[in-house]
């Protein structure tokens, strides 16, 4: 078993930045190098002020505090950083293809692809090579083939040797330090017992051992895929009852409580919600979709596509629920958003419900004040496609204004000041303290309040003279 002095991961994202961090953390002897062809992002991951790390994650900035510029470093120098790594982590991102073979369900393996060419072009002697990214199945085949060809015509001791791991990551945003710091497991793949030796005993320096799990590399990929499958097949799943309960007067809350009080059913992952987002979720299941079809398991692939489908579906009912209750038309009105990430505690938008839902309601010609702590302006510029109005108007202007437009709010009760309706999209904490007797008086009536979330006390809500709507909840709701 090799004894791990250096190693290296290419992509600094939501992956490789804090999961380097922690084993940096962890592993004090173990110079950790995190690698990143986007200058600006590794500029601030080695930004003075903490405060600007590219990344909003709970806890990290405090391990990048403890460690950096002692085992931890960040720059855009490959080579060297791969020449001198005993393991080599690749954490690059794999978006769905948008053209060609596969497009719009097959995952685009171009980086991959590139990297394990940069690996097999700069490593020397012996290098482990882990997936750290998810990746379709037989991705690792792939990149042992690019490796082992770049050796094919070399002999003596300049060959270069490689095995290659899977290696999955099963961190949440927003939750990344803890669940990388108490990992319900850690997952290894391969072929080779002394690799994965090797990186097993990287994990053991805190993670107990029953916790790490050998499997073939094929298994490991899959696993991946499959577990946020399932965890995305519960949201959907939970959402579709959801519409029910509305329909019939039954409420989401407690049939969640009741069922996941079951021991087999559990209760975690049952909240309904805006449909999920998240860079992983849809990509995955549409990579399980492919591969299923791929194999001509055409039912396999119609099922696990109904979960995306249902996600689709469910983000649209919530848009078109909020114009049908401002008597069907939001043209020219000014609505409240709260939130824009996917999900609370973090700044990551991928995949956000809030941009289909804001993006619906600007097509039906809303003005809509868009509040969130820690996305900024120019990111949600980027993801409506949309630039952002003047904000030197008054709000009697609105029907003079274009219709269809948008504005960053830094204030919550600024963004609600006018406005026909709230529409609570993430579930941040700051959200379910709000003061509504305060909004509730600068509203214009009648007012509507719109919680897909769950998260606010609809007491306090009706008591300010505001109606109120809250997912899945058919005992409540103001019709
Ligand atoms: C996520 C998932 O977690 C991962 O499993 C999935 O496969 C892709 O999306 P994440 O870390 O969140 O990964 O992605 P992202 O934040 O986009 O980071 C990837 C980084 O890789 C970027 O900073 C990008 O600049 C970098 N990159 C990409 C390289 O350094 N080299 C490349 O060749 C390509
Ligand atoms: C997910 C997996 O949880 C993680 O293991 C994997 O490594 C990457 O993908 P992530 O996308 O960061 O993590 O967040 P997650 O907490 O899973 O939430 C995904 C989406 O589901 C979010 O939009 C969230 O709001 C939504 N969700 C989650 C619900 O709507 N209801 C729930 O009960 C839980």
């Amino acid at each position: 078993m090799l004894s791990v002095k250096n190693i290296c991961c290419i992509g600094a994202g939501y992956v490789g930045g804090p999961t380097m961090s922690v084993i940096a953390d962890r592993c004090p002897k173990i110079i950790v190098n995190v690698v990143d062809i986007n200058k600006e992002r590794i500029n601030s991951w080695n930004s003075k002020n903490l405060e600007n790390l590219p990344i909003y994650e709970p806890g990290l900035s405090s391990i990048v505090r403890r460690r950096r510029g002692k085992n931890l470093f960040f720059s855009t120098n490959l080579e060297a950083n791969i020449a001198s790594a005993d393991i080599i982590f690749i954490s690059v991102n794999t978006p769905t293809k948008k053209k060609g073979l596969g497009a719009g369900q097959a995952s685009d393996l171009k980086w991959v692809e590139k990297c394990a060419r940069e690996v097999a072009q700069f490593s020397k002697g012996h290098t482990i090579v882990v997936e750290k990214s998810t990746l379709p199945v037989k991705t690792a085949e792939v990149i042992k083939e690019i490796l082992e060809a770049s050796q094919s015509s070399i002999i003596g001791k300049n060959k270069k040797s490689f095995d290659v791991l899977s290696n999955p990551e099963f961190l949440a945003e927003g939750t990344a330090i803890r669940d990388l710091e108490e990992p319900d497991r850690v997952l290894i793949g391969g072929e080779n017992k002394e690799a994965i030796l090797t990186l097993t005993s990287i994990y053991k320096e805190w993670v107990p051992e029953q916790k790490i799990l050998h499997t073939n590399i094929w298994s490991s990929e899959l696993a991946k895929i499959t577990a946020n499958a399932f965890l995305a097949q519960r949201i959907s799943s939970i959402n579709s009852i959801g519409a029910l309960c509305e329909a019939t007067g039954a409420n989401v809350g407690e049939v969640a409580r009741a069922i996941g009080s079951d021991k087999r059913i559990g209760s975690k992952f049952l909240d309904s919600g805006p449909g999920f987002g998240g860079s992983c979720f849809k990509k995955d299941i549409l990579n399980l979709v492919y591969l299923s079809s791929y194999f001509g398991l055409t039912e396999v692939a119609n099922y696990w596509e109904s979960v995306v489908q249902l996600n689709d579906w469910h983000q649209k009912r919530i848009s078109k629920l909020i114009v049908k209750k401002l008597f069907g038309t939001i043209t020219s009105k000014k609505i409240c958003i709260l939130g824009f990430a996917f999900k609370a505690n973090t700044n990551d938008t991928r995949e956000s419900s809030a941009i289909k839902i804001c993006k619906d309601l600007l097509e039906e010609g809303a003005i809509l004040f868009i509040h969130d702590p820690k996305v900024t302006p120019k990111q949600i510029e980027d993801d409506l496609g949309k630039k952002e109005i003047s904000k030197k108007f008054d709000l009697n202007q609105l029907y003079s204004l274009p219709e269809g437009n948008w504005s960053y709010s830094k204030s919550i009760y600024n963004a609600a000041k006018g406005a026909d309706a709230i529409v609570v999209l993430t579930e941040w904490e700051e959200y379910s303290v709000i003061n509504w007797e305060k909004i509730g008086k600068d509203m214009r009536k009648p007012s509507w309040v719109f919680d897909s979330r769950s998260i606010l006390v609809e007491d306090r809500i009706n008591k300010s003279g505001l109606n109120f709507w809250k997912i899945g909840d058919g005992s409540k709701n103001t019709f």
